[in-house]
């Protein structure tokens, strides 16, 4: 499987964005994170059009955790997309790329004082609120600061999205948003309309992630919907912003086959339409918040393969340079990735080997993968960790974070440096009495 401008050239080595990886690797070391722009771009223009082409008022936003790095977050707005931050530290980035902050949506189960003070001060355009205490927390911050928030109230709306159960969002038993069953969605709205200093604009839900099924999306947005038009008839709310989140699934493996954005796009639209027309409600400016459709499959992490151990009659381990401190999706979520070795990507796979990361546990990257014989030296790049990769990186085994450069008609720029052994040691200090 070749994803955006990945392609095999005349020496058979993978190329991305008119790159050769092996270069890259030589480059600036593995592991390394690229990044395919033109890819990402195309991918949120395409985003964009599917539902600007079927909906009168939409925003579509990229969500920033799937990789929350600051050129990421410029290509975005340049595309023209909004931003959903989940963190004070997401919201800062953002701010630290330039990202306006009335196209800025704050969401997060448990936003600290710090984080609700930030986005009250730069005046972030949405702020969804996840509980009921929040209610109360955000009119303060807002009064003190004599400062009006537009707000949405995060709803549960009951829905099993077919995923990997730690990223089902948006079911009944969840620590997230408001169940609509119980009516404490109701009991928020109605807190927000009161309270002086928020507007209550609209609803917001996400029901999940990786998701290929449709069904679930029209569920929620079935939920949404009718949970507007309760508020409606409770005390004439007006829905003026209907936030559906993210969610829609990429090709991890070969055989993986998502809906396309325009099925997709499709599906909610129609449902939005549906139901809305059922209700006898006008149309409310759609939002969409994307994350790992706009950016999974652009992102390729390079290594470079140490050890190949062979166990006779059992199987071949493959160690490469990094492993879950890169990438913890396998050890987290059971994840499957697809690698091409990049430089003999043009051979024939004959060999079936295990590829394992180099941490103290089994670390396993990829179980299985049918590659040509590999030596030390050779470059793997393991495909579609555009998405919750960087971002959820971590020091484990005091690995130093690695670097993400960004490609595109044959140049690469490097848009996070990697960390440096200095970098590692940087916050911790050694009390005196331990100095003797
Ligand atoms: N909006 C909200 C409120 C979210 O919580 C999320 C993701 C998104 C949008 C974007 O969802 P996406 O389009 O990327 O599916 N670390 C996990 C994924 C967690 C997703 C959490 N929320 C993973 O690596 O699979």
């Amino acid at each position: 499987m070749l994803l955006g401008t990945q392609r095999i050239n005349e020496e058979g080595v993978l190329e991305i964005g008119g790159c050769s990886t092996v270069e890259l690797a030589r480059e600036f070391g593995t592991p390394l994170y690229v990044v395919d722009e033109e890819y990402f771009r195309q991918t949120c223009r395409a985003y964009r059009a599917a539902f600007e082409s079927r909906y009168p008022n939409v925003q579509i936003s990229f969500s920033g955790k799937a990789f929350a790095a600051m050129a990421l977050f410029r290509i975005v707005e340049q595309e023209g997309l909004a931003l959903d931050v989940s963190s004070g530290g997401e919201l800062y980035t953002g701010l630290q790329a330039g990202f306006s902050p009335d196209r800025i949506v704050l969401h997060g189960s448990n936003k600290s004082q710090q984080e609700l003070e930030a986005a009250v001060a730069h005046g972030v355009g949405r702020v969804a609120i996840d509980n009921l205490e929040e209610v109360a927390r955000l009119q303060a911050v807002a009064e003190a600061r004599g400062a009006t928030v537009d707000v949405l109230i995060r709803v549960a709306p009951g829905v099993t999205a077919d995923t990997h159960s730690h990223i089902q969002t948006g079911k009944l038993d969840t620590k997230f948003g408001l169940a609509i069953v119980g009516g404490a969605a109701r009991a928020a709205a109605e807190r927000a309309r009161q309270a002086a200093n928020l507007r209550l604009r609209g609803l917001h839900c996400h029901i999940g992630s990786q998701i290929f099924d449709l069904e679930p999306f029209r569920q929620a947005t079935e939920m949404m919907v009718g949970l507007a038009a309760e508020l409606r008839e409770a005390f004439g709310f007006e829905l003026a912003d209907l936030d559906l989140g993210g969610g829609l699934g990429v090709r991890y493996l070969d055989g993986d086959q998502p809906p396309s954005l325009d099925e997709y796009a499709e599906a909610v639209t129609g449902a939005v339409r549906d139901q809305c027309e059922k209700h006898g409600m006008a149309l409310p400016r759609l939002l969409e918040e994307p994350g790992r459709r706009l950016v999974g499959e652009a992102g390729t992490t390079l290594y470079t393969v140490g050890v190949v151990k062979e166990i006779p009659g059992v199987r071949t381990y493959v160690s490469v340079d990094g492993g879950m401190s890169d990438n913890p999706r396998p050890a987290l979520y059971g994840a499957r990735y697809e690698a091409i070795v990049a430089n003999k990507a043009g051979e024939p796979r004959t060999a079936k080997v295990r590829v394992s990361g180099k941490h103290c546990e089994s670390d396993t990257l990829i179980e299985e993968l049918e590659a040509p014989e590999i030596a030390p030296g050779d470059i793997l790049a393991v495909q579609t960790t555009g998405a919750y990769n960087y971002s959820m990186a971590s020091n484990y085994n005091r690995m130093p974070r690695p670097a993400v450069v960004l490609v595109t008609g044959g140049t690469a720029d490097l848009i996070v440096e990697r960390e440096r052994l200095e970098d590692l040691v940087r916050l911790d200090r050694i009390p005196e009495r331990l100095r003797a």
